[in-house]
This record gives structure tokens, C-alpha cells and sequence, in this order.
């Protein structure tokens, strides 16, 4: 039976390689509506790229819908460094999308969404959680009525401070909000994406699959990689992992934990304070993905690039 997801992004190459994952014929998800946030660059750009990956991945009767702009309330914060300055540079595509955004707020078609479900949307936020934070404070009754909150961020390390991974450092009071919230979350943090990395035997395998969709992955690699020469033996593909584990969850090791986001510290702002062993004495709200099966993961990447 499909899943039905609504992806709360900030495309950004790895969020792209997301959404065509989720898109392909091996994907037993039914994308509801993609909503975007600012992050990786402003909101605005996020939509751009986001129309043009769903013309490419066939999207064509998916919701886009443009979302939030700011962080709750802490300053702006983008990650051009990473992802260029368009936030998907590099790949190609052209530079007007065919389709066209909705013209609603990204935060009233999340709410509408759950709302009208029967408690079976999964969200997949894998940008800043400010979108699914403000619906969550707008109308609290799509809390008990989400499936699933399976998202990209945090970890028990940083990579955007030395305490902070970036989707959370972005907006840590949003982030604590939709974690103390009590939906059921599985993340999927730097612990789990950095064994997700495309090194260039899997580049080289990518590169003969002959499909525009394939092609274009490739590009974005290719351009990402750049952003981690001297880290890792390859690009990290953050994103595509919560879709990856949807698909198929038997890919990632879960573990039960208790998550909390620092707001206040000065060196830890956006931290996630990850707790195995109930030493806080505060129930466990979060089952954090720890391990990655490499071989299924690539299968299956592999396998829904072939498919376009
Ligand atoms: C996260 O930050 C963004 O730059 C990526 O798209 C990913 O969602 C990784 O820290
Ligand atoms: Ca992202």
C-alpha cells in the first residue's frame, strides 16, 4: 500500500536527490504536497529549485507550496557555501520551471493535509523545522493525527557548529518545539547520513545510467562533493536517507532515545541532546536511526535512478 508523505524541504542537492528517490518507480510513497522553508538559501530560491526537480522527477500534479522565510526567531542563516548561490548549482536544469507553485502558504497546506487524513500522512522535513513547527502552534490537532515525523537533522555531533548539525542549528527553537511536541519521530542525524556517502565507485556506477533524472544526480554530486573535499571520501546524501528508510526500513538500525534541542547555550545552541540511556529520566520520544545498511541503500538509489 503507498505512503502517503509530504516533504518539507529545502532543495539543496541532497534534498533534490530526495525527492527524485521518492519519486521513482521503485518508491511505494505518494507525495501529498512538498512544502518549502528557507535554509540551505532563501525560501524563494528552495521553491525555484523545488518546481524545477519536480519537472524533472514528473511531479507535475504534486502541491508545491512556498512556506516560511525567517527562523522563529532566531536570525537568518543559509548554507550557500554548501549548495552554491542559486542553492542548486551546478546541475543543469533549466533556468524556468514549466510547473508553477500553489498559491497557498506552505503551513495551511500542512495543516489541511493532516487534518483532512485519516492519521496516515508521514511529514519528512529535511530543511529547518520552522514550517512544521508553526503548524504544529497554528493547530495543535494535526499532532495526534501525524503518522510519522521522519526527518533529516541533528546527531550527537555538528557539522555547522562542533555541537549543532545545520537543519537544526537553523531554527533550534523550531526544532524544539516539533521534538517535545509527543508525534512519533524517527531521525536521522550526521551519525546515520555520513555512512550515506557517495564515493566514486558508486559516481562511477550512477554515471552510466543513461536518463535525465540519473544525469542530473550525477551533476549534483559532482557539485556537492566539493563542499566535503578533505572531510570524507565522498558527499554525504543527508536527505535522501528518511525517504530511503520509508521505502524500505529495513536499510537503517533504530534505536529508542530521548531528544531535547539547546536554545540557550552559548556554545551549543541547536545541539540535539541525545539521551540512549534514560539518564534524564524523561521518556523517550525519538527513535534515532545509528546505522545504515550500505549495500541495500546503494540498491535501492541505484535501482530508482534506472527507473526514470
Ligand atoms: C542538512 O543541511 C542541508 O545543507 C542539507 O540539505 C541537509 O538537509 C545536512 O546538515
Ligand atoms: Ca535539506
Amino acid at each position: 500500500m503507498d505512503k502517503k508523505v509530504i516533504i518539507d524541504c529545502d532543495p539543496g542537492h541532497d534534498d533534490a536527490m530526495g525527492i527524485i528517490l521518492a519519486a521513482s518507480g521503485v518508491s511505494n510513497l505518494q507525495i501529498e504536497a512538498i512544502t518549502t522553508v528557507a535554509g540551505n538559501v532563501d525560501v524563494e530560491k528552495n521553491t525555484k529549485n523545488a518546481l524545477k526537480i519536480c519537472d524533472l522527477a514528473g511531479l507535475h500534479d504534486v502541491p508545491v507550496a512556498m512556506g516560511t522565510n525567517r527562523p522563529l526567531i532566531r536570525e537568518s542563516l543559509e548554507a550557500a557555501h554548501v549548495h552554491g548561490k542559486s542553492g542548486l548549482d551546478g546541475t543543469g536544469l533549466p533556468e524556468e520551471s514549466v510547473k508553477k507553485a500553489a498559491d497557498r502558504h506552505a503551513v495551511d497546506v500542512l495543516i489541511e493535509k493532516v487534518m483532512a487524513s485519516d492519521g496516515d500522512i508521514t511529514l519528512v522535513p529535511i530543511g529547518p523545522l520552522t514550517n512544521v513547527a508553526m503548524a504544529m502552534r497554528k493547530e495543535p490537532r494535526i499532532i495526534p493525527k501525524i503518522s510519522e515525523v521522519a526527518l533529516m537533522g541533528g546527531g550527537t555531533y555538528g557539522n555547522r557548529t562542533p555541537a549543532a548539525e545545520f537543519n537544526i542549528y537553523a531554527d533550534a527553537e523550531a526544532a524544539q518545539i516539533v521534538f517535545a511536541s509527543g508525534a512519533p519521530i524517527t531521525m536521522f542525524g550526521l551519525d546515520v547520513t555520513h555512512q550515506a556517502l557517495a564515493k566514486p565507485d558508486k559516481l562511477e556506477e550512477l554515471t552510466v545510467i543513461d536518463n535525465p533524472a540519473a544525469a542530473a544526480v550525477a551533476e549534483m554530486i559532482r557539485f556537492y562533493s566539493g563542499a566535503y573535499k578533505g572531510n570524507f571520501a565522498g558527499a554525504a546524501l543527508h536527505d535522501p536517507c528518511p525517504i530511503a528508510y520509508l521505502i524500505d526500513p529495513a536499510i537503517f538500525e533504530l534505536k529508542q532515545a530521548r531528544v531535547d534541542v539547546e536554545t540557550k547555550g552559548e556554545f551549543t545552541y541547536g545541539m540535539t541532546v541525545v539521551d540512549f540511556k534514560g539518564s534524564t529520566g524523561r521518556p523517550p520520544n525519538v527513535r534515532f536511526a545509528s546505522r545504515l545498511d550500505q549495500d541495500r541503500f546503494w540498491q535501492l538509489f541505484l535501482d530508482a535512478l534506472r527507473s526514470y
